[in-house]
């Protein structure tokens, strides 16, 4: 097996919890360091002066190291472009989550190859940006050929797959629809996908018809995931944390009785403040969420309605600037938490064992991603031990 030492990193990010337990700190950052990588994994980590000898030697030129991002909710397999409703938004018009029907006409109206290029595009365009993991969802075809496909598609790119059928009601009947997510989409769509998720929201699903996809969705293998609180209070989160979700995405409108479903289930709450960037809503209150003990996940939630941004980058650097996060719990957040929150213990993290995904930033700490918004400082992605962007 072929090693290789990367050295001279200015910081070194490696999100080792025993560093985080014993006080020291939440990133496990050591400067001066060096890592070594065998086959796919990380080998060592340590002080540059300590590090062994290795086949290949990279020179990180005082840079810092991160494990690469998890970016643990995206919506990639779609077709067609809303930037008018974007455009309109910006001048007051309020977002809705009915404009969905839009991108699903445009999808099903689409090949899988041009779908499959568009997601190639849009998954390049992340790892450039650091992402080494993502979990991609269907959710614009909402017809049973249409999910299929679109988590065929996706599953191209990774094995973190969501069916997303009940994303919105597309026509007809709402009762209907959920029997048709519930019994032959899901038969569908089950062996392409790992998670099942549903937007429990006004205008969207409801608490009792998000309970009975994820129930039917449990019954068929997939673990559940749920869009909840984010044009709204309802009750999501307090759904996801009944069922002892792994994560509840968006959670902008919480009530205190939110919170502390969140804090006694231990259910992630995934904030997605692109989002509230794009649709001029009020950003969610990551520290109401962190100062009583809840994870706190970051992810792009990349779509083409209420966020088309593929950057962690920016979310990073929003959730520091408007969400009362600080740059380690932010980039923490978006690295560590992220894996969590699609049960992950592979990724996030670069400590021995882990897999050797990792980025190289063109700065010398982790503060610069928030430091320097909107500046391309990722200069080197790394999957599986090997450079990709
Ligand atoms: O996560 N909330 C539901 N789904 C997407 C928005 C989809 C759209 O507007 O096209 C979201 O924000
Ligand atoms: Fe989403």
């Amino acid at each position: 097996m072929s090693s290789t030492l990367i050295t001279n990193i200015g910081e070194l990010v490696t999100n080792d919890p025993d560093a985080a337990r014993n006080g020291q700190s939440l990133l496990g950052a050591i400067p001066d360091a060096a890592l070594v990588i065998e086959g796919d994994q990380v080998a060592w980590t340590g002080r540059a002066v300590d590090a062994p000898q290795a086949d290949e030697q990279y020179d990180a030129g005082g840079r810092a190291v991160l494990p690469g991002f998890v970016d643990s909710h995206s919506h990639l397999v779609f077709a067609g472009d809303r930037s008018e409703e974007f455009a309109a938004r910006m001048t007051g018009t309020p977002y809705a989550a009915g404009g969905i029907r839009t991108t699903v006409a445009a999808t099903r109206a689409a090949t899988d190859e041009q779908l499959t290029s568009h997601v190639a595009r849009l998954v390049g365009e992340m790892r450039r940006q650091g992402t080494t993991t993502v979990e991609i969802k269907s959710g614009y075809g909402l017809t049973v050929r249409d999910e299929a496909r679109s988590l065929a598609v996706a599953r191209q790119f990774t094995e973190e797959t969501t069916f997303l059928g009940a994303h919105v009601v597309p026509e007809g009947d709402p009762g209907e629809y959920v029997e048709l997510v519930t019994g032959p989409m899901l038969d569908a769509a089950k062996g392409h996908a790992r998670w099942i998720d549903v937007f429990c929201e006004r205008g969207a699903f409801d608490g009792d018809q998000a309970r009975a996809v994820l129930a039917a969705g449990a019954a068929a293998g997939l673990s559940g995931r749920l869009h909840a609180n984010q044009l709204t209070y309802g009750p999501g989160v307090r759904l996801a944390a009944e069922l002892g979700l792994v994560a509840v995405d968006h959670c902008t409108y919480l009530a205190d009785e939110d919170v502390e479903a969140l804090r006694d289930s231990g259910t992630i709450a995934t904030l997605l403040p692109g989002v509230e960037f794009s649709t001029k809503q009020p950003y969610p209150d990551a520290r109401r969420l962190v100062d009583v003990g809840v994870r706190v996940a970051l992810a792009s939630d990349c779509n083409p309605g209420s966020c088309f941004t593929s950057s962690l980058p920016l979310c990073i650097a929003l959730a520091v600037r408007e969400m009362g996060m600080t740059p380690a719990e932010a980039v923490h957040a978006a690295t560590y938490v992220g894996a969590q929150a699609l049960d992950r213990d592979d990724v996030g993290a670069l400590t021995v064992g882990k897999r050797a995904d990792l980025i190289v930033l063109d700065a010398p700490s982790h503060v610069h991603l928030a430091y320097r918004p909107g500046v391309p400082l990722v200069a080197a992605t790394w999957v599986g031990g090997r450079p990709v962007a």
